[in-house]
């Protein structure tokens, strides 16, 4: 399954980046438009489970986690507005016909595959930060941009130890608190 996010991923970051080549933060939008997707599916899936009566231990760390998650995604969404990211048309109609499939996939690989549907968005997010970083590269310091690149990362490492916590769980509430 690795290897099918790494290949899923390379090919749609290779359109997107042909698409939006010279147009940075447009791109950017559209990144962030998808990144808040996988959290918000992840959190329909375990209100979904919990109300199925299947809520595992990890259930709320995770909700709690997942909930930060998009709402950081939500401020870096609004900050690429700030930068006009949104402002044409035809891409706020092309992320958010993208977003709604997106989101569905989420779901459904969510549901079926939690691990596997981890790491497509921990790949997503080491893309994240790779794509911010390149930014700076080129054109010089940004303090904002960083602070991105650093939640990004920082959302990387929480989606890696939520790998862990779902395939351990002997830990205590308390002991994945001290993993995060
Ligand atoms: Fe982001
Ligand atoms: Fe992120």
């Amino acid at each position: 399954m690795k290897k099918f996010n790494e290949v899923t991923l390379n090919i749609t970051v290779a359109i997107i980046d042909f698409l939006y080549r010279g147009r940075d933060f447009q791109r950017f939008w559209v990144l962030e438009e998808i990144a808040r997707a996988p959290y918000f599916a992840f959190l329909s899936v375990l209100h979904l489970r919990e109300s199925l009566g299947l809520r595992g231990p990890e259930h709320i760390y995770l909700m709690e986690e997942h909930f930060a998650q998009t709402l950081n995604e939500t401020e870096h969404l609004e900050y690429m507005e700030s930068r006009g990211g949104s402002a044409y048309w035809v891409d706020r109609f092309f992320a958010r016909h993208l977003v709604l499939i997106y989101y569905w996939v989420n779901v459904v690989y969510y549901w079926l595959a939690p691990r596997a549907a981890y790491h497509l968005s921990y790949e997503v997010e080491i893309h994240a930060a790779e794509t911010y970083a390149k930014y700076l590269a080129l054109n010089g310091p940004d303090e904002k941009i960083l602070e991105i690149l650093n939640d990004e990362l920082e959302h990387s490492r929480e989606l890696h130890n939520a790998i862990g916590l779902i395939d351990s769980g002997r830990l205590t509430v308390k002991e994945k608190e001290l993993a995060s």
